[in-house]
């Protein structure tokens, strides 16, 4: 492994907590900037129950996760990641929230310092604009659940230096995942292909052309896949199903990419799939 870095985690949600996890345990000490204090105490209780099934399946021994559990720290104010070599924004998918937290960021810490962002939707050009630095700005966008999923893609934004480019390549291999570079593209790679997959099994709900469990089990079954597209949107949350939705929509203009009435309706009225504890399923 390369030498540890001092990582900064922006949001302890449950990409932050995720990606904390797997940056702490391929031996970097981490950070995570999370203000509220139930949010804090959630993401803890996330990492200590997910490094348990680790444990359990023998991926982890005990030691392990006591070092792993003792490189995080959680801050409450932004300046507490002052000396952090790499900061990796993983808030929620706003604009105008990211935006607020590169500016408060570029304040703190070094002008050395990478800046990611686990963006799925938001152009990195758009986040870096805002930068006195734009060069030293990426996107880092992990899989969830973080520690398990082995992709990251590497976004470099119009004015990311191959400097930049080199370093998270190096950083994501540093954490035993491999790396795929995307054009900073709404959807990059992973979510060009998965969103209109998704989108077409919620519109086969809609239509009543099959029910949910039919739908999931013909995927599960018939594709091998780990779970069926219906599960899989109340896994990753509908908000950001829709917010993917969306920016494929504006980025194309291809009705494949147009999020389904359905989606919509169901992200209004708050059932957000896993999370709020009711999606296309119950929890
Ligand atoms: N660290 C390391 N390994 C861990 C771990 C941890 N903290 N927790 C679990 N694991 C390992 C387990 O040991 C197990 O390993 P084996 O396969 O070798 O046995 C594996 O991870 C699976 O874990 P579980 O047995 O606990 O869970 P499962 O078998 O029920 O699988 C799942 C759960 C991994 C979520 C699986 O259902 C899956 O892969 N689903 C698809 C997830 C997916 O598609 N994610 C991408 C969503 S898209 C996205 O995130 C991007 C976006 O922008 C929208």
């Amino acid at each position: 492994m390369n030498a540890p870095l001092r990582v900064g985690i922006v949001g302890g949600g449950l990409m932050g907590s995720g990606i904390a996890e797997t940056v702490a345990a391929a031996g970097h000490d981490v950070r995570v900037h999370e203000p509220i204090a139930d949010a804090r105490a959630a993401s803890l209780a996330r990492i200590v129950a997910s490094t348990q099934r680790a444990l359990a399946a023998g991926k982890l021994d005990a030691q392990s996760q006591k070092e792993l559990l003792e490189r995080i720290e959680y801050v409450d104010d932004l300046a507490g990641l002052a000396d952090r070599e790499l900061v990796i924004e993983a808030v929620l998918e706003d604009l105008t929230v990211k935006l607020d937290v590169f500016d408060r960021l570029q304040a703190h810490v070094s002008a050395q310092a990478l800046l990611a962002s686990n963006t799925s939707s938001i152009p990195i050009a758009t986040l870096a604009g805002e930068l006195e630095a734009p060069e030293r700005m990426i996107g880092l966008h992990f899989f969830s659940p973080a520690p398990v999923m082995r992709l990251v893609e590497v976004v470099p934004g119009l004015d990311t230096s191959e400097q930049t480019l080199a370093a998270a390549r190096s950083f994501v291999a540093s954490l035993g995942k491999t790396a795929i570079t995307s054009p900073d593209r709404a959807g990059f790679v992973v979510n060009m292909l998965l969103v209109p997959y998704l989108v077409a099994a919620v519109r086969m709900l809609e239509e009543g052309f099959a029910t949910r469990e039919d739908i999931d089990s013909a995927m599960v079954l018939g594709c091998g896949h780990p779970m069926g597209p219906l599960t899989l949107c109340d896994f990753i949350g509908l908000d950001v199903v829709c917010a993917v939705c969306d920016s494929l929509f504006e980025e194309f203009r291809r009705a494949d990419f147009a999020a389904p009435p359905l989606l919509r309706r169901m992200c209004s009225a708050g059932r957000l799939g896993r999370k709020s504890g009711r999606g296309f399923y119950e929890y």
